[in-house]
């Protein structure tokens, strides 16, 4: 079914000056961009985006990694975004990941893998609703 996912260009592919590499292959990848933003997280922000994640051990470190630097936020819609997106990045750690997919291409390892997508469309759904007002999405 046509789903919007949420998807973030994270601060070491900012960093690296990927932004425009990783967009043109969203759009080439037959996604909508229905919502994007520029920006600088606060440790608040990082840290309720990624509350299921509170009690890892891991979280201190994704926190601050996610405010490091800017992000680049984005809502895609396509047929089973959620799954697309995802198969589009590649998996989670950059050092199993493909060449050709995002992670593959533009991440270092489990940490600083490039990009972030929802896991599901129900997370999907609040995931959008975090950074987005529907009035914002085209
Ligand atoms: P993401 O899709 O943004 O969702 C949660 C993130 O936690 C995940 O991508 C990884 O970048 C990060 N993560 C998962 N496991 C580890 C780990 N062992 N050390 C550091 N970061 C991790």
């Amino acid at each position: 079914s046509l789903e919007t996912t949420l998807a973030i260009i994270k601060p070491d592919a900012t960093r690296a000056g990927n932004i425009g590499h990783i967009v043109q292959r969203i759009t080439d990848a037959g996604f909508r961009l229905r919502g994007m933003r520029l920006m600088h997280l606060t440790r608040q922000q990082a840290e309720g985006f990624y509350a299921v994640h509170r009690e890892r051990s891991f979280f201190g470190e994704l926190v601050d990694f996610m405010c490091s630097g800017p992000v680049v936020v984005m809502a895609l819609e396509k047929e089973d975004a959620v799954r697309a997106w995802r198969d589009l990045m590649g998996p989670t750690n950059s050092k199993d990941a493909p060449k050709g997919t995002i992670r593959g291409d533009f991440g270092t390892d489990v940490g600083e893998n490039a990009a972030h997508g929802s896991d599901s469309p129900e997370n999907a759904v609040s995931e959008v609703a975090f950074f987005f007002a529907t009035s914002d999405l085209l």
